[in-house]
């Protein structure tokens, strides 16, 4: 099986976790693509959709699904979104897209998060795929010269701009033997909007896809 049917076999399997009458939190990616693709079906089941990019809204209401704000709706039941890397303890690097600070906004707001992700992005250590930081503008070097401190190498990640007007700082060679206590340093930097560590609130339930199917790993 290719990455991308693993990808839809992960998407297809998050429909289990989908109820009728409900505001689903979406998240941003390939991966996400299809599940947005398979709630198309579940349409007129589902109350509508809270979106974390202007790509997943984009792809949410051409599909027939209302996008609602997160400010309506109040707390969500359920968030599915993809990741870049993810550990057998569920904490997640995300923001490979680019959407980690609306991401985490949702996964904060909802009481279920289900990742979906192909079996190439599970790891023992976070690190190898290259940290997401979401900065104001004019504090990319301050905070670049504070991730350097750390020990990482921040790359800016040129001609993009994230969909709330901010630069992302790539962070390469971090081993991230605790990333509980690397998102809280980072997200305490100066000028920092979001770091993409998704460990203080990780996924509540991954789902792996692989050759052999879809595994389930929970907290
Ligand atoms: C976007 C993300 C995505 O979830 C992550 O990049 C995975 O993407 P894909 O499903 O395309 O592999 O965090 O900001």
């Amino acid at each position: 099986m290719d990455a991308d049917a693993k990808k839809k076999a992960a998407a297809r399997a998050a429909l289990d976790y989908v109820e009728d009458g409900m505001t689903v939190g979406v998240g941003t990616g390939s991966t996400v693509n299809h599940f947005i693709a398979a709630l198309k079906d579940r349409r007129h089941r589902i109350a509508g959709a809270v979106s974390s990019s202007e790509a997943s809204t984009r792809l949410l209401a051409e599909s027939g699904i209302e996008v609602k704000s997160l400010n309506d709706t109040g707390d969500l039941a359920l968030y599915v979104d993809g990741a870049d890397e993810a550990t057998r303890h569920l904490a997640l690097i995300k923001g490979g897209g680019g959407a980690l600070t609306r991401e985490k906004i949702v996964a904060a707001a909802s009481r279920r998060f289900v990742c979906i992700v192909d079996d190439t992005k599970l790891v023992d250590v976070l690190g190898r795929f290259p940290l997401p930081v979401e900065v104001i503008p004019m504090a990319r070097s301050l905070v670049a010269r504070k991730l350097a401190g750390m020990g990482g190498q921040p790359v800016l990640r040129q001609g993009f701009r994230t969909d709330n007007g901010n630069e992302i700082l790539d962070v390469h060679n971090l081993k991230i033997t605790d990333p509980v206590a690397l998102e809280e340093k980072i997200g305490l930097l100066v000028g920092v909007v979001e770091v993409g560590l998704f460990a203080r609130r990780g996924a509540d339930v991954l789902l792996v896809a692989g050759d052999g199917g879809v595994r389930k790993l929970t907290r």
